[in-house]
């Protein structure tokens, strides 16, 4: 114990505090294989993974980054069965109800990205509160993507564009970059700057997708509950090496 924390402060004073990225996305992936590898149900690696999220949260705050955007369920995740799926609302209704209060304290403020107009009942109810509860903190903005899909997010973003349009608030030529960014769930924020993805798999899978064009891109092996403060550090060191050129030389 004392040597892993010993570990992980050696490390992250390697952090160049001067070039932290600002906001950092992650797939969390991997919890099914977790529990088949220990021959158990795949909801064990759903419950276990809750304890990265609150390990990857607290890790966020205390090393300084701003945003976190945690994708949790994604507009293609209904393909599951119907099981698993209600299994993850009720994990997600158990999560807001025991760390809201906590997240509050530590000055997090809580966002949903996606579609939570379509969720059950339970979670808008647990969803609401931390929104309000936590909407006037100032430290870390905690974004977590629920029913998220990123083509599904810029769908929604044409049909405001174009309402707009029509209702002459705005005209086509008048629509840049900046008037889809502003129409995503996504507005008012920076793009995210590094995105994490855990599993072996290397695909975006419908994640901010009109917010990642210039995204550094950290991929690791380690499945998501095992994933913790040493493996987010590890990513930001290999940010921090990257050569961000936007197009430029
Ligand atoms: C990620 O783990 C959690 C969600 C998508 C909700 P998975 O459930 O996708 O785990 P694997 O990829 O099947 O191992
Ligand atoms: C991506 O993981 C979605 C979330 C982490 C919530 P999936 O497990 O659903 O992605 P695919 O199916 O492997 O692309
Ligand atoms: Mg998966």
């Amino acid at each position: 114990m004392v040597f892993f924390r010993q570990k992980n402060r050696d490390l992250s004073d390697k952090i160049d505090k001067n070039k932290l990225p600002i906001h950092i996305g992650i797939i969390m992936d991997g919890n099914g294989r977790w529990a088949q590898k220990r021959g158990m149900m795949r909801f064990y690696g759903h419950k276990a993974g809750v304890n990265a999220v609150r390990e990857v949260v607290k890790a966020s705050r205390e090393l300084g980054i701003k945003y976190l955007t945690l994708y949790a369920f994604s507009t293609e995740n209904w393909k599951r069965p119907k099981e698993e799926v209600n299994f993850l609302m009720d994990l997600l209704v158990e999560y807001l109800s025991k760390e809201v209060d906590e997240l509050n304290k530590n000055n997090v403020l809580i966002n949903f990205i996606g579609d939570i107009s379509v969720l059950p009942e339970k979670c808008k109810i647990e969803i609401d509160r931390a929104q309000n509860v936590t909407k006037n903190n100032s430290g870390l903005v905690l974004n977590i993507a629920l029913n998220y899909g990123g083509r599904d997010e810029i769908v929604k973003a044409v049909k405001k564009i174009c309402t707009k349009i029509l209702n002459k608030e705005l005209s086509i030529e008048e629509i840049t970059e900046q008037t889809i960014s502003e129409n995503l769930y996504t507005k008012n924020q920076p793009d995210p700057d590094l995105i994490i993805r855990t599993s072996g798999e290397k695909r975006l899978s419908n994640f901010l997708l009109w917010q990642s064009a210039y995204s550094e891109l950290w991929f690791t092996e380690v499945l998501w509950p095992d994933f913790g403060k040493e493996h987010l550090i590890e990513a930001i060191l290999y940010y921090q090496t990257r050569q961000r050129r936007f197009g430029g030389v």
